[in-house]
């Protein structure tokens, strides 16, 4: 067990580069068992996450190994269909897997799947498309059981851009019989990424970054080497990060584009932002004001992973900000954690509401979930005084090197073992 120990008031100067996207390098690494053929995804992050999925892969027969950042896959003795409840419930992204086993051995077992407890995060989406394409399903014990003779091309719609149902549905379709059209997917630059890893192996997909996403089964996929999409959420917490403590940084990776809104709502701080190719520059610090009201909705709107890291640089600007989460019923388990350094937040529901104080001051703190937790570092990393959070494995599923790179900006944050 490790926490931080975070001396705040440090100003951040440097620049970053992000890394590579959690939430992109996941689904690719359930594609990856689409072929026999090798696949190399380049520059994953070390986090814990993707650890995680190299495990479940490896329980199926592939062998992964990270070579200088690299992941190689090679899934030509894969044989097993079955996902280890322990592995499935570390992380929820091991739905995805469901339709990659599907495609590749028509069928699949899964314990119901786990992640951050931010929520119900129901999979009813996922299992129904699945249904469409031709999946037989029973749930017992905790259980999913899949199987198909075939997969075949449907007409599918979702009720919700769900992220992990659209994936999902990708990977179930990219071999089907036939065409399958796919209204109201969930329009992600990570969606655009999976789009384009799987047509970069031979499939004929197109529409992804839209509502319609258009699939065109093909008769089999071929290795690929491939350089995702950088994490437009951990480059976004460096920016709330600089703004909070004031400096001069650049972020760079990330199209502006991933990430307007949050760069609007920054301004709207009364950060300074410039942004020029794959480079975003703040100037931060000073006497920020609140945000009015910060919503968080799908893609393009103000994403749910940054609004606990929004939330906690509203605590020390001026004014008052409504926070409206609408994604996930129980985002808001970092609250209390908060109010211990001093933070003026009530929440009701859906809604929070912050009364900005001059100064947070530090406190110790214990990280509930990964963006949660993210939040108490940039909390702490402003506040006056020493703070310490401990529970650092959320953080850790999510962010290579955090305390590194905080470090390499200014930041007094050191790591140590309890
Ligand atoms: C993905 C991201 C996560 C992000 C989220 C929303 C990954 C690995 N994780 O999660 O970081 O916070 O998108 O941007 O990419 N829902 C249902 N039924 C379903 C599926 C989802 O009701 O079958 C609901 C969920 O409970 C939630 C909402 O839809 O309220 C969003 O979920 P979804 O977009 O599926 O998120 P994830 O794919 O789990």
């Amino acid at each position: 067990m490790d926490k931080f120990i975070i001396d705040g008031g440090r100003r951040l100067n440097g620049s970053i580069r992000a890394q590579s996207a959690k939430n992109s390098v996941l689904p690719l690494l359930a594609a990856s068992v689409l072929t026999e053929k090798q696949v190399t995804i380049r520059e994953v992050p070390a986090i814990a996450d993707v650890m995680c999925m190299a495990q479940i892969l490896r329980e199926l027969g592939a062998s992964v190994e990270f070579r200088g950042g690299d992941a190689v896959i090679d899934s030509a003795n894969a044989s097993c269909h079955e996902i280890s409840s322990a592995l499935t419930r570390e992380l929820r992204s091991s739905v995805f897997m469901l339709g990659s086993l599907l495609t590749r051995f028509r069928r699949a077992v899964i314990s119901y799947p786990g992640g951050c407890d931010i929520g119900l995060r129901p999979i009813d989406l996922h299992l129904s498309a699945l249904k469409r394409l031709g999946v037989r399903i029973r749930e017992r014990d905790g259980f999913i059981f899949c199987d198909c003779d075939r997969l075949r091309g449907a007409e599918i719609a979702l009720d919700f851009p769900s992220v992990g149902a659209t994936e999902n549905i990708l990977l179930a379709s990219v071999m089907a019989d036939g065409r399958t059209v796919l209204q109201g997917a969930a329009k992600e630059p990570e969606i655009v990424d999976l789009q384009n890893f799987l047509n970069a192996m031979g499939a004929k997909i197109a529409g992804a970054g839209t509502d319609v996403i258009e699939i065109e089964g093909v008769k089999s996929l071929g290795g690929v080497c491939y350089l995702p999409v950088k994490d437009r959420i951990e480059a976004g917490t460096y920016l709330i990060a600089c703004a909070i403590c004031g400096g001069e940084t650049e972020v760079t990776g990330v199209s502006a584009e991933n990430i307007r809104l949050l760069l609007h709502k920054l301004r709207e701080n009364g950060c300074k932002i410039h942004t020029k190719n794959d480079k975003i520059m703040i100037s931060g610090g000073g006497c920020l004001k609140c945000n009015r009201r910060i919503e968080t909705m799908p893609f393009p709107g103000f994403p749910t992973d940054l609004q606990a890291q929004a939330t906690a640089l509203n605590c020390s600007a001026e004014g008052g900000a409504l926070i409206v989460e609408n994604l996930f019923e129980t985002r808001y388990k970092y609250v209390p954690e908060l109010r211990k350094m001093g933070a003026d937040i009530e929440v009701n529901g859906r809604n929070a509401f912050v009364r900005g104080v001059p100064r947070l001051h530090g406190a110790s703190v214990t990280a509930g979930d990964l963006r949660g937790g993210a939040a108490l570092v940039l909390a702490a990393l402003g506040a006056e005084g020493c703070s310490e959070v401990f529970d650092l494995s959320h953080i850790d599923r999510g962010y290579a090197d955090l305390q590194g790179k905080l470090r390499r900006l200014g930041a007094q944050i050191r790591r140590v073992r309890i």
